[in-house]
């Protein structure tokens, strides 16, 4: 099993892994159901549920950012865990949908918290954006660089989304989670596993930005998602299930070590089929895509929230975490909870 370890002034080898202190999240209060979306483009409830699993999703108030949603997963993570925001060394935060170009959200939140000083910076690897941002923060722990990290995903997706395109805007929802992180000689962190292919960027982006530019002719000044659902789900399928088997044997452990799986919520067909390649009936794995839809970045960490405050996971058991989005990037950590 690999770990991770430094040596400390006699010589002598000393392990660290990072663990999860606590979790916390937050959804916005608006629920949009599939109903709603029937009023607004040509779909039906049983054309997004079938397909997907999403029956609703929430979306932002108007003036509520991606950092407001942070923060309030990130209170209520650091209230699980017992630890003050003054405490934290680094904050790390997965978003798609930053509050302003800069300061980074997660500097932003970093002020809000009262945890200036540490390190905070964002990460952009789409629907992998928490993911990636556990892996690196598990990196810091483990080389006893930081001892307390908050790790945070969070999106207001709905701002990005073109309202006239059924194909894509029935599909994400707003929200966030965030997990704290604390240096430990107990297992917590087993293995963490990213990856990211440039050759996919067509099946999945955002055509618009600040040094492309924007298009002014068009509505929202052209941010919009654009997708190819149904070669996305082809390679998601595939690479999820790759994933899944490098995972478990980068940590020496089978499928039947696995308690719980927490996939990324896109699709609840993709999500059946990783569980499916795990031998792991449905009662093991966390679902919420059928109520938050996909929240990119905030998705993992919100699905593990719910399970830990719902008392589905317990501590000592071992959760099996993976996610897939643009880029295309896909990523995974084993972890003893
Ligand atoms: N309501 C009704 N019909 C819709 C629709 C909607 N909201 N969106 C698309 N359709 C139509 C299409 O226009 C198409 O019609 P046509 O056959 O007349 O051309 C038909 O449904 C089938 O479209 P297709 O894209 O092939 O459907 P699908 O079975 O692949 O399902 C997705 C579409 C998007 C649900 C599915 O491909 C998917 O989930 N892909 C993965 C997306 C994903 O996970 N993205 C995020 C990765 S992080």
């Amino acid at each position: 099993m690999p770990r991770g370890g430094i040596d400390d002034i006699a010589g002598r080898t000393v392990l660290i892994y990072s663990r999860i202190a606590g979790t916390g999240s937050y959804l916005p209060e608006k629920i949009v159901t599939n109903a709603d979306l029937e009023k607004v483009v040509d779909t039906t409830d049983e054309w997004i549920s079938s397909r997907t699993g999403i029956r609703e999703r929430r979306r932002a108030a108007d003036g509520e950012t991606t950092g407001d949603l942070a923060f309030y997963a990130a209170t209520h993570a650091l209230e699980a865990a017992g630890v003050k925001a003054s405490e934290i060394d680094l904050i790390v935060l997965g978003t798609t949908t930053p509050d302003i170009i800069f300061p980074s959200t997660a500097c932003l939140l970093q002020h809000r918290l009262g945890a200036n000083g540490c390190a905070a910076f964002d990460v952009n690897a789409a629907c992998s954006g928490f993911m990636y941002a556990l892996g690196v923060a598990d990196q810091f722990i483990r080389s006893g660089q930081v001892k307390k990290a908050l790790v945070v995903g969070s999106e207001t997706l709905s701002r990005m989304l073109d309202w006239s395109d059924r194909s894509t805007c029935v599909l994400f929802g707003d929200g966030a989670g965030a997990v704290v992180l604390e240096a430990s000689n107990e297992p917590g962190i087993l293995t963490t596993k990213l990856h990211a292919d440039g050759a996919y960027k067509h099946l999945l982006y955002n055509p618009v930005g600040v040094s492309a530019g924007f298009n002014e002719q068009e509505p929202n000044h052209g941010i919009r998602v654009m997708m190819t659902g149904n070669e996305v789900f082809k390679v998601a399928v595939k690479t999820l299930d790759r994933i899944v088997g490098e995972t478990l044997e980068a940590a020496g452990m089978h499928e039947s070590d696995v308690d719980w799986l927490i996939p990324h919520q896109a699709n609840l067909r993709i999500i059946e089929a990783t569980a499916k390649r795990l031998k792991l009936s449905m009662d093991r794995v966390i679902v919420t895509v059928d109520r938050h839809g996909n929240t990119s970045s905030g998705s993992v960490p919100l699905a593990l929230d719910e399970a830990v405050r719902s008392g589905k996971v317990q501590r000592g058991q071992t959760l099996l975490l993976e996610a897939f989005g643009g880029g295309f990037t896909w990523s995974s950590a084993l972890l003893k909870y």
